[in-house]
């Protein structure tokens, strides 16, 4: 009954794995650095992160949102059901038009399937991605007045959990916010704020960020894909709240103040 838990040490496998475990549910959680190691865009280490497992919860790479996600994606769910590995949860993006054919593959794999359709994670902005440059005091990010319903990684991965374990949830798509709409700039605002520091905004053209993405050490192609999704789903389409966490959870989602004072708090000083 082991669980497969892809992006094991990333932002949302890492802590489904820490509540399954926590439940005394047997995970193996698997990335390029694991044993056994797995890598999306190697097929010949799929088998070997899948045999043996009876469920799994992916978070794809290097994004679900660029193009080429659907066939790998397609690929490796139906190696999983021949692996007998049939009860698949997916992390997706909202409103991306690759996530969705990704999605589609993956449904037609013929698995056991629930889908968590996501909004962005209020852990961009502390664990990764954006983290570095928050710290050093400032956020970049492409023109956009729009606001983003953010969401905490773990409500996510306390869904996630719920939906492996209750066979209620297979065939569903839970489509998961947090409970308001942040622009980047009031990001920048709240996170400074809750860390004690001002976190300088600054937006530019979708071809300017695409060379600060390059500069922090993105592949061009990888740049280019992400910067303009960036700009297609700020472009208001995801600008809506959903109940998918209180759904599954029975409560409300957890707002990102909450958040960023447990997370990036001072520790007071003394003496
Ligand atoms: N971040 C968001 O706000 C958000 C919101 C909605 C949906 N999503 C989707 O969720 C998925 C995960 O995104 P994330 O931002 O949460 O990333 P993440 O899971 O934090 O990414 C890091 C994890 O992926 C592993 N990894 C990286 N490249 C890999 C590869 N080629 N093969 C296997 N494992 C690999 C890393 O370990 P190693 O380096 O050891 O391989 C690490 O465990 C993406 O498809 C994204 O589109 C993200």
């Amino acid at each position: 009954m082991t669980t497969l838990i892809t992006g094991g040490t990333g932002k949302t496998g890492r802590r489904v794995a820490h509540r399954l475990r926590a439940l005394g549910r047997p995970v193996r959680a698997v990335s390029r650095h694991s044993e056994p190691r797995f890598d999306w865009l190697d097929d010949s280490t799929w088998q070997g992160a899948l045999t043996g497992c009876t469920s799994a919860y992916l978070t794809f790479q290097p994004d679900i949102g660029l193009p080429g996600a659907d066939t790998i994606l397609g690929a490796f769910s139906r190696r999983a059901v021949a692996l007998g590995c049939t009860r698949l949860v997916l992390l997706s993006g909202r409103g991306e038009d690759a996530a969705r054919q990704a999605e589609t593959a993956f449904i037609a794999a013929g698995a056991e399937w629930t889908i968590l359709r996501s909004a962005f994670f209020f852990q961009n902005f502390t664990e990764a991605f954006w983290a570095e440059e928050i710290a050093a005091g400032s956020l970049t990010m492409v023109e956009s007045t729009v606001g983003e319903p953010f969401v905490d990684a773990d409500d996510l991965a306390e869904v996630a959990v719920a939906t492996l374990l209750d066979p209620v949830h297979i065939g569903r798509i839970h489509e998961l916010t947090g409970p308001r709409l942040i622009t980047f700039r009031e990001i920048a605002h709240e996170i400074g704020s809750a860390s004690g520091r001002h976190v300088a905004y600054r937006q530019m053209p979708v071809h300017d960020y695409v060379a600060t993405l390059v500069s922090a050490g993105l592949p061009e192609e990888d740049a280019t894909g992400l910067a303009y999704l960036f700009a297609e789903v700020l472009d208001g389409r995801n600008a809506r709240l959903e109940s998918g966490v209180s759904d599954v959870l029975g409560r409300e989602a957890r707002d990102l103040r909450d958040f960023a004072r447990n997370a990036l708090a001072q520790p007071a000083h003394h003496g």
